[in-house]
């Protein structure tokens, strides 16, 4: 998965420098059919159009607009954030570079193990791992008031190929994250985590319910339909531990 991802955004970046559509040497006939369908993918094409880093933004502006979880004045924490989509996606949607005067400026505040190019309206940590304790005694520091309203995860561990093994660490990622909800998350925020589907997922989804008013599943479009992705909304959290500073 993070090798597609790579491909995806290294494939956008080639798009933006390079017009030939031949493919090097040294590329194997899967990674040839893989590129090409990519490239015909009208998400990457759009990607590159609305000046997306990746083409994973639209996946996030498809549950924003069916379930309007951003907007302006809201404080968001995008974990995996690398290289920015999904950042630059909340940056607009919370106003977080006050580029509406007239409305509310939010804040975005993203965090990956890889370094993310700055983006006007967010702030990055970088590099740093979500599941070290430093890492979120960090991000309550640098988050208006110590909490965020929304938490987003699009994280997703290096890819072994294993589906149970990778279904697993991806569970674990955002099961990490939903244990320190109580210290990062505000009442009656939100959390959005993508999931590969699998055993475990029933679990999380009811650690989510007994945590939230509300939970779901969503398949957007822009996650392709062969992949076994999918993502948990939960709105409405409840969960309280600690003093809430604002
Ligand atoms: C699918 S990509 C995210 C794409 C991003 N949402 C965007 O739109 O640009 C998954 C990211 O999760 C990150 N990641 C995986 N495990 C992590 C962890 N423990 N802490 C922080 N980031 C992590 C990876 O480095 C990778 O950049």
């Amino acid at each position: 998965m993070l090798l597609s991802l790579k491909l995806v955004c290294a494939s956008l970046r080639r798009q933006r420098f390079h017009t030939s559509g031949s493919h090097s040497k040294g590329q194997t006939a899967a990674e040839h059919l893989w590129l090409t369908r990519h490239l015909r993918d009208p998400f990457v094409k759009a990607a590159k159009v609305e000046s997306y880093r990746c083409r994973s933004a639209f996946k996030l502006l498809e549950v924003n607009d069916r379930h309007q979880i951003l907007r302006p004045g809201l404080r968001v924490l995008d974990c995996g954030a690398a290289p920015g989509a999904w950042s630059q996606v909340a940056v607009r949607r919370v106003n977080a570079a006050g580029a509406d005067p007239s409305a509310p400026v939010g804040f975005v505040l993203g965090v990956d193990l890889l370094h993310i190019f700055p983006l006007e309206g967010a702030t990055f940590l970088s590099p740093a791992d979500v599941t070290d304790p430093r890492t979120i005694q960090r991000v309550r520091e640098l988050l208006p008031g110590g909490r965020a309203d929304v938490i987003l995860s699009d994280m997703a561990p290096n890819a072994t190929g294993i589906r149970s093994l990778d279904h697993d660490r991806l569970i674990s990622l955002c099961s990490s994250l939903l244990d320190v909800a109580p210290d990062v998350l505000h009442p009656g925020g939100t959390f959005l985590c993508k999931t590969w589907a699998g055993s475990q997922s029933l679990g999380l989804q009811k650690r989510l319910a007994e945590q939230f008013q509300n939970t779901r599943t969503v398949k957007p479009r822009a996650s392709r339909k062969e992949s076994s992705e999918v993502y948990l909304l939960a709105t409405q959290y409840q969960r309280v531990k600690g003093p809430v500073e604002d």
